[in-house]
């Protein structure tokens, strides 16, 4: 079987395009194996031209990396089972905000599989962040500190930073859609890769608080923390054209969708994998 493709690398930290691929679900086993080797190695894959998914297809690929997580709150979309799609057009399409995928439940997905639909000519980039690396790099002090941590993530999650664009919208979708019911998860802030065995920093946008500190602390504390792992030596920055995917460990990176591109039309859409719960590094 021709598991043979190009692997290359976009940053000295986090991301490669890989080259030579036609995803789908008939792929041999030992092709889904590399891929998946990949990904562990860059965190985040990027391929382009993958133009002849469509919906069901880019499902049924997914499901060869594990069972489909569908989103808790927000329908899949007509005639799919887990496809959640973000549409600049609607409330709640853009994801500029740094985050991991659904950190709000317990056993949030392991991957997400994100396929680009529209795309506006300039601008609606995506930036993903190496958490794993983002631990490494800490200074020791601030390593031992980290391990004793659990944060207390939530959908309820400060809606301020969207503000600024098409509030009224957004807001609505938070409220009837996004929140209709509420989820709390307590995650360690440091969790052990279950495949990878590396430690990485679990934090993001749907952090409430870090567990028995007072919410002005544990502000200044997250965003230590945070500021750290968005560090632009620590990021990769991907410029999408249609049919472009984009796989990624959801247990090792967060992302952030730019949102630079006005009243454009811009639709992507995803496909999570069921993850476990995070181990600590107490076990
Ligand atoms: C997401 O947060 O999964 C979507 C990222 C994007 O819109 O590029």
């Amino acid at each position: 079987p021709n598991t043979e493709f190009e692997v290359i690398p976009l940053t000295g930290q986090i991301g490669a395009e890989i080259r030579g691929v036609q995803l789908s679900a008939e792929q041999d086993e030992a092709q889904i194996r590399a891929i998946r080797q990949a990904l562990l190695e860059h965190k985040v894959i990027f391929f382009r031209g993958q133009n002849h998914l469509d919906d069901l297809t880019h499902e049924a690929f997914a499901r060869r990396f594990g069972p489909l997580y569908v989103h808790p709150t927000v329908s899949a979309r007509n005639a799919t089972n887990a496809i959640f799609e973000l549409d600049s057009a609607f409330g709640g399409g853009r994801a500029n905000a740094w985050h991991t995928d659904i950190t709000f439940v317990d056993a949030y997905p392991q991957i997400s599989i994100l396929r680009a639909v529209v795309i506006p000519s300039a601008g609606g980039d995506t930036v993903w962040a190496n958490t794993a690396n983002a631990y490494r790099t800490l200074p020791q002090e601030l390593r031992d500190l980290a391990d004793k941590l659990w944060a207390l993530h939530t959908n309820d999650f400060d809606y301020g930073v969207y503000q600024d664009e098409h509030p009224e919208q957004e807001i609505e979708f938070h409220q009837k859609v996004f929140i209709q019911r509420l989820y709390e998860a307590e995650h360690p802030v440091v969790r052990v890769h279950p495949e990878t065995a590396e430690r990485t920093l679990v934090l993001g946008q749907f952090v409430k608080r870090i567990v028995g500190f007072s919410s002005s602390d544990s502000r200044r504390l997250v965003s230590i923390l945070q500021d750290h792992i968005t560090r632009l030596e620590n990021t990769v920055r991907w410029k999408w054209a249609e049919g472009d995917v984009a796989i990624w460990d959801n247990r090792a990176t967060q992302h952030y969708a730019i949102n630079d591109y006005g009243d454009k039309r811009r639709v992507v859409r995803r496909v999570t994998i069921a993850g476990d719960v995070p181990v600590s590094v107490d076990g």
